[in-house]
């Protein structure tokens, strides 16, 4: 069982935010639940180098493209890293291996006759990277400029009915739903040829036919996710993994995805990916966040500050995937103090106590507790569903009802009061194996939680069902895994 699972190649003009973090936080979470539900995961990521908008801003701060590049995509590595996402690889549109790519399609495409030569004139919105019909662009809301150029353009409009087709008989494809509309619009009503090369550029690959004009940013990027599945390089791994699973995006960059993508693909007669998820906007003020608008909210002070699973949990408890959002503190703060240290952190904290008070650190005799089973086995039965549905916030709240489950089990049976020996036991056995199941649980979105409790419990068996944890298990000193704010 395979899954291959992408992130879209982010600029590299400046910082990272939270907006970006969120795409590759998800992508994880999903990533790390296939991994527990044994499939051999291939998970990229990676940054996205070239292009106008990458030239423009290294000249404002005065650096080479490259050196801007390096600099940003080791932020972004740094950023993984301290976020925990656990990605397989790491493409760079500078690197050879995504040069080869992009050119090998080029030249593929070329061969077949879906390229030819003509002149653009239009407009060009350089933020986005993207060819217009307004002089303010309709994604960002930004002044675009005039392009005149001669220029290669791809046969896009030929892949109209190709493209409705496809959509037609993969009706999950476009993601989520109320999106499918929308991208049937343009295929119907506005598909043009795409210009694919640009001139008076020199930050760009060079196109293979015409080495002094480079190719169209987007056009090349696209293929990095050939490159991460070993396209060209490793043709076992390729049979492996290709088609992509999904490819998780905002909903900016959708139609790059959903049309132009899956055109590209068909013309190079590859197989299409199987779902692009479009997710909403992290806004401040009502405005997407954006660097122009200076509304952004960095990583690095919410990381110094939450941390990294509290920042993971907050961004897919308090937003259902794919609406827009507004970013609050005072909202993070409010999950931080009441989902996490209170419900969650307390529960460890008191259960690890008793087990040691009462069981001198050691799992008693397997039980069943089925008030506590039965509200495991109703997060268990969703839980494909809640992940397949990119449900976070539901999976979450489910999640959380198991825990608070416990909670109130440890308030109504009061163990510190019961005298049976036999009944204390089953008790707490009740509720470290709970502990252990909530590890599990918990442990795609929250990577250092679960793995912290699993520590806690000397790292049990990981089977997703009641009745794995071992008596005799040694269990560790109760802790606060998480602290709380005023
Ligand atoms: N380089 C292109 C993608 C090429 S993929 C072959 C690009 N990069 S980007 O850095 O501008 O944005 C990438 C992604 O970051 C968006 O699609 C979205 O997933 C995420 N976000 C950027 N700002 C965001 C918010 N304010 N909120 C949520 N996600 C946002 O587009």
């Amino acid at each position: 069982m395979k899954y291959y699972i992408t992130t879209p190649l982010y600029y590299v003009n400046d910082l990272p935010h939270i907006g970006h973090a969120y795409t590759t936080i998800a992508a994880d979470c999903i990533a790390r639940y296939k991994r527990l539900k044994g499939f051999d995961v291939l998970f990229i990521t990676g940054t996205d180098e070239h292009g106008q908008k990458i030239e423009q801003s290294a000249k404002e701060k005065g650096i080479s493209p490259q050196e801007l590049a390096d600099t940003t995509s080791e932020n972004f590595k740094k950023l993984w890293r301290r976020l925990n996402i656990s990605y397989d690889d790491f493409i760079r549109t500078t690197s050879n291996r995504h040069k080869n790519t992009a050119r090998y399609v080029f030249e593929l495409i070329y061969k077949k006759d879906e390229i030819y030569y003509g002149k653009y004139e239009g407009n060009y919105c350089i933020p986005c990277e993207s060819y217009i019909k307004e002089k303010t662009c309709p994604s960002c809301g930004r002044k675009s400029v005039f392009l005149s150029q001669p220029t290669y353009y791809f046969r896009l409009s030929k892949y109209k009915e190709a493209l409705l087709s496809y959509f037609k008989e993969n009706p999950r494809f476009i993601m989520p739903l109320i999106k499918v509309g929308e991208m049937e619009n343009i295929v119907r009503n506005e598909l043009m040829d795409l210009s694919i090369t640009r001139k008076n550029l020199k930050w760009g690959i060079p196109v293979p036919i015409a080495s002094d004009d480079v190719i169209y940013v987007w056009f090349e990027a696209l293929t990095n996710y050939l490159t991460g599945a070993g396209f060209l390089e490793q043709q076992e791994k390729f049979e492996k993994y290709w088609p992509p699973d999904v490819h998780f995006v905002g909903k900016d960059i959708l139609r790059f995805h959903t049309i132009i993508w899956p055109a590209m693909l068909i013309a190079c007669e590859l197989p299409l990916p199987k779902m692009v998820f479009g997710h909403g906007w992290w806004k401040v003020s009502e405005k997407k966040m954006s660097k122009s608008l200076g509304n952004v909210i960095g990583c690095q002070e919410l990381l110094d500050d939450v941390g990294s699973d509290c920042l993971r949990y907050f961004l897919l408890r308090d937003l259902p995937f794919g609406l827009d959002g507004e970013f609050s503190y005072s909202a993070l703060i409010q999950r931080l103090n009441s989902d996490l240290a209170n419900d969650l952190g307390n529960l460890i904290a008191r259960i690890l106590t008793m087990a040691n008070k009462y069981l001198f650190s050691i799992v008693p005799e397997r039980a069943d507790i089925p008030e506590l089973r039965m509200a495991f086995e109703d997060v268990f039965k969703n839980m494909d569903n809640d992940f397949n549905e990119l449900r976070f916030h539901l999976y979450l709240e489910r999640v959380w009802h198991f825990i608070n489950k416990c909670n109130k089990y440890i308030d109504k049976e009061k163990p510190w009061a019961i005298s049976n020996k036999n009944r204390l036991s089953e008790c707490l056995y009740g509720l470290l194996e709970s502990l252990r199941l909530i590890a599990l649980l918990i442990s795609p979105i929250m990577p250092d939680a679960g793995e912290k409790v699993l520590q806690g419990l000397s790292h049990p068996e990981k089977a997703l069902s009641w009745g794995f944890l071992q008596k005799g298990t040694k269990v560790l000193e109760p802790f606060h895994l998480f602290k709380r704010r005023q």
